[in-house]
C-alpha cells in the first residue's frame, strides 16, 4: 500500500509503533520497522542522552530498516535536557522524531537544520495546524479512544479525522482505537494516511514487557480505561487497578484542589513497576479502548501482515463488492 506517509517514510506499510514509556526499546522497534511498518524508541525511558544513543545503537544491530525516536514535552517532576537528546539522535544518525505533549516549535530549527523529519502527535485540529505551521512533515492525530494523554477535548476520531482532513495540508496519521485492518480501512476512508498504534503493539510478542502486562490487555474490554488527571488538565487514560481507584478516590476527595503530590504514589515511577516487574495494581499506566478488540499476543510481523491483509480483503472484498452491486 502506498501513502503519502509511506513514501515520506519510505515503509512499506502505513502502520506506525507510537513512542511508549517502558515499552518502546530497541526491540520492540527493531520488530515493527523489520516487518515494515515504522518503529520508535521511547527517548524519555533512557534516563540519558547517552543511554539513548547506546539504546538506539542497539536498534541499529537489529534493523537496517528507517525507525525513529519519540521525545514527549509533558509536565515530568524535573525537565530533561531535550537539547542534549536531540543531539544524541541527530550524531545516531537517526532522521526520523516523533514529538508529543507540548508543542516543538522551539526545538524546530535545531532539529531541521539536522535533516530529520518530524511527525507530531496531538490530539485537536488546532494543534495539528499549528505542527503544520512550524514545519513538521506530518502529524499523528490522537482521538479521545486513545491510550496515553488524549487532551482535553474529548473528540473521538470518527469527527476528528474527517475534520483534520479539511484543515491539514501535510499527510497524518490515525491515533487511537486502531488495532486491526478494520480500523485501518475507516481511518483511509476517513482522510488518513495510515496509522499509529500503541495498546496493540504492547499486546505483541517483541514488546519487551512483562507477561502480565500482555495478557491485562488481552483481558480487558472496551470498558476497562478510566481517565485520570483531568482537573491537572494532564488527562491520561489508563488501564483499571486497585492503584487507579485509588488515585481516582483521591481525585473525588480533593476535588478542583487536587496537586500532583497529592498523586504521587499513584503516578510516579509507576511504569517500572508494571512493565518490568508484571505489578498490576501499582497506578496509573498508558491504555487504550482498543483493549477491547485485542485478544492475542501475535510477533509484530503477524500483528503487520494480517492487518494489512484484512485491509486489502475489505477494499478489494467486502466494500468493493458493495460499489460492485451498485
Ligand atoms: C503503555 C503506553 C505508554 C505510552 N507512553 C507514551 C509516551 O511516553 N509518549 C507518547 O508520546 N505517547 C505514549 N503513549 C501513546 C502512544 O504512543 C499512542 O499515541 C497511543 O497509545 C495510541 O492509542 P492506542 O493505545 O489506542 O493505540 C503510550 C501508550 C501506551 C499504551
Amino acid at each position: 500500500m502506498k501513502t503519502r506517509i509511506t513514501e515520506l517514510f519510505g515503509i512499506q506499510h502505513p502502520i506506525i509503533q507510537g513512542g511508549m514509556h517502558y515499552v518502546g526499546f530497541a526491540e520492540l522497534t527493531a520488530a515493527v520497522s523489520n516487518a515494515g511498518g515504522l518503529g520508535f524508541i521511547t527517548g524519555l525511558t533512557q534516563r540519558t542522552p547517552e543511554l539513548l544513543a547506546k539504546e538506539i545503537a542497539r536498534c541499529l544491530d537489529m534493523t537496517d530498516k528507517p525507525f525513529g525516536v519519540n521525545l514527549t514535552f509533558l509536565p515530568t517532576f524535573s525537565a530533561p535536557p531535550y537539547l542534549e537528546y536531540i543531539a544524541a539522535i541527530k550524531e545516531s544518525g537517526v532522521r526520523i522524531i516523533e514529538t508529543a505533549g507540548r508543542s516543538p516549535e522551539e526545538y524546530m530549527p535545531v532539529i531541521k537544520a539536522a535533516g530529520i523529519k518530524v511527525i507530531h502527535k496531538c490530539t485537536s485540529v488546532r494543534h495539528a495546524l499549528k505542527a503544520e505551521n512550524i514545519g513538521c512533515d506530518a502529524v499523528s492525530v490522537d482521538g479521545f479512544e486513545c491510550g496515553g494523554h488524549p487532551g482535553e477535548d474529548d473528540i473521538p476520531n470518527m469527527i476528528l479525522l474527517p475534520r483534520a482532513a479539511e484543515e491539514l495540508k501535510i499527510p497524518f496519521v490515525a491515533s487511537g482505537g486502531m488495532a486491526d485492518g478494520r480500523g485501518l480501512v475507516a481511518a483511509l476512508a476517513l482522510g488518513a494516511e495510515g496509522i499509529n498504534m500503541g495498546t496493540r503493539f504492547v499486546a505483541t510478542k517483541e514488546a519487551p514487557v512483562h507477561e502480565n502486562v500482555k495478557r491485562a490487555i488481552v483481558e480487558a474490554t472496551e470498558l476497562d480505561t478510566r481517565l485520570v488527571m483531568r482537573p491537572l488538565r494532564n488527562t491520561e487514560r489508563v488501564l483499571r487497578n486497585a492503584g487507579v481507584e485509588k488515585l481516582i478516590e483521591i481525585e473525588r476527595e480533593k476535588g478542583a484542589t487536587l496537586k500532583i503530590g497529592d498523586i504521587y504514589e499513584q503516578v510516579a515511577g509507576v511504569y517500572p513497576k508494571v512493565m518490568v516487574n508484571g505489578e498490576m495494581d501499582a497506578g496509573a499506566w498508558s491504555c487504550g479502548m482498543v483493549a477491547g478488540l485485542i485478544r492475542d499476543i501475535p510477533s509484530a510481523r503477524e500483528l503487520i501482515d494480517r492487518i494489512m491483509a484484512e485491509a486489502e480483503e475489505l477494499i478489494r472484498g467486502r466494500l468493493g463488492a458493495m460499489t460492485d452491486r451498485a
